[in-house]
């Protein structure tokens, strides 16, 4: 039915691979930074959220410099890392440089003063880079099945929050809060996840994805409507292992999760509010996009470690969630207890990284 060269490229798609050409260890060493950092943020919030230890930083500003870093030095650099093991244009290492300085300094000025001058510089230079970045995908738009297609569009439609989220900020700030939700929301479905699935070589046609991806990050900020809600729904079934027999069984779980769980949102299961959004993109961030995209700087892919990983972000996970249904304050100790276990598990991994990484090729 199919010619041998289609057989192939199909047979091509199915098989994830984390190819031996492992990035540069200053490239390995700015993730690792960026996850220790960001993880280490975390806890701390965690343990003043729970009440156990007083806020050293102002914590609207280490919040700010939590999630910024979370993308800007982790996420992002992945999703580079996982073009590159297509074969698709990264930065080269000036840019990556000139990024690398602005990432620190968006850092600097959250924490110095939220929004701070500093911060608008470094974003909007993290921003450029971005789009630019994007944007030289645009061949893959030819190859509709490919869910990397779906980047360029994606990257732009999160981009174009950004001047509602700066327009509301201090006039409406409700309405800030629900144009960064969409924001946060159209990176992860947009980018993040679909360049994730491209690693994995999953088939998932992008105009599906651009659409429902765009319905659905509305969906989960500015625009509550049965539409963005079926889009929602559609994106999370699109997600849905369905037909992925070669990949390791915890990652077929944590897909399967962060699917059912998207179409739980969709329908009404889990509600859309704060607590639920923070656990989910916790889960999405930790259990689906760290363990399809981490094996290329050198982690095994299918080690046991990988359990100990996806229970630890559970126990994180799972009591911000349950107080969406108004479980008392002990999920405050469960969450923080539970950020200390992935805290843990996270520096054994990357000590372990740091002792069995192999050389660039
Ligand atoms: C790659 C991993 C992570 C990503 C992508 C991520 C991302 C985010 C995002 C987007 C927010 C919401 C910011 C906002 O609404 O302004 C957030 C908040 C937060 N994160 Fe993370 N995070 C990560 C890891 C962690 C870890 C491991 C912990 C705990 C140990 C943690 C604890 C928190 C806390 C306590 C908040 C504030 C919640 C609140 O305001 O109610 N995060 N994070």
């Amino acid at each position: 039915m199919f010619g041998r060269n289609v057989r192939r490229e199909i047979l091509e798609w199915q098989m994830p691979d984390f190819s031996p050409r492992r990035p540069s260890a200053s490239t390995t060493t700015a993730i690792a930074a960026a996850l220790v950092l960001t993880v280490t943020a975390g806890l701390a919030m965690r343990w003043a959220l729970a009440g156990r230890v007083p806020m050293v930083w102002d914590f609207t500003r280490l919040r700010h410099a939590h999630a910024h870093l979370a993308y800007y030095g982790l996420l992002i650099p992945l999703v580079w890392l996982g073009w590159r093991s297509r074969g698709l244009p990264v930065p080269s290492s000036r840019v990556a440089l000139v990024y690398a300085s602005a990432v620190v300094l968006a850092l600097i000025g959250f924490l110095r003063a939220g929004y701070a001058p500093e911060a608008i510089v470094g974003s909007t230079a993290v921003g450029i880079v971005w789009l630019w970045t994007a944007w030289r995908l645009w061949p893959r738009l030819g190859v509709w099945r490919d869910p990397m297609g779906t980047v360029p569009l994606g990257m732009t439609a999160a981009m174009a929050c950004v001047p509602f989220v700066a327009r509301t900020t201090r006039l409406a700030p409700s309405q800030a809060q629900e144009w960064v939700a969409t924001f946060l929301s159209a990176l992860l479905l947009l980018v993040v996840l679909p360049s994730a699935l491209g690693v994995l070589r999953v088939v998932r046609p992008w105009p599906a994805l651009v659409v429902s991806g765009v319905l659905g990050a509305l969906a989960l900020g500015v625009w509550s409507h049965p539409l963005s809600q079926l889009g929602l729904a559609a994106f999370g079934a699109l997600m849905l292992p369905v037909g992925w027999p070669r990949h390791p069984a915890h990652l077929r779980l944590a897909w399967a999760a962060l699917g059912l769980g998207v179409l739980g949102m969709a329908i009404g299961l889990l509600p859309n509010s704060r607590p639920v959004v923070i656990g989910a993109v916790h889960f999405a961030a930790l259990s689906v996009a760290l363990p399809s995209l981490a094996p290329l700087v050198g982690l095994p892919v299918d080690s046991r470690w990988w359990w100990v990983h996806h229970a630890a972000v559970a126990l994180l996970c799972a009591p911000v969630v349950l107080q969406a249904f108004g479980a008392g304050a002990w999920t405050w100790g469960a969450a923080a207890w539970g950020g200390s276990v992935v805290w843990v598990e996270v520096v054994i991994g990357l000590v372990w990284l740091a002792f069995h990484r192999k050389e660039p090729c």
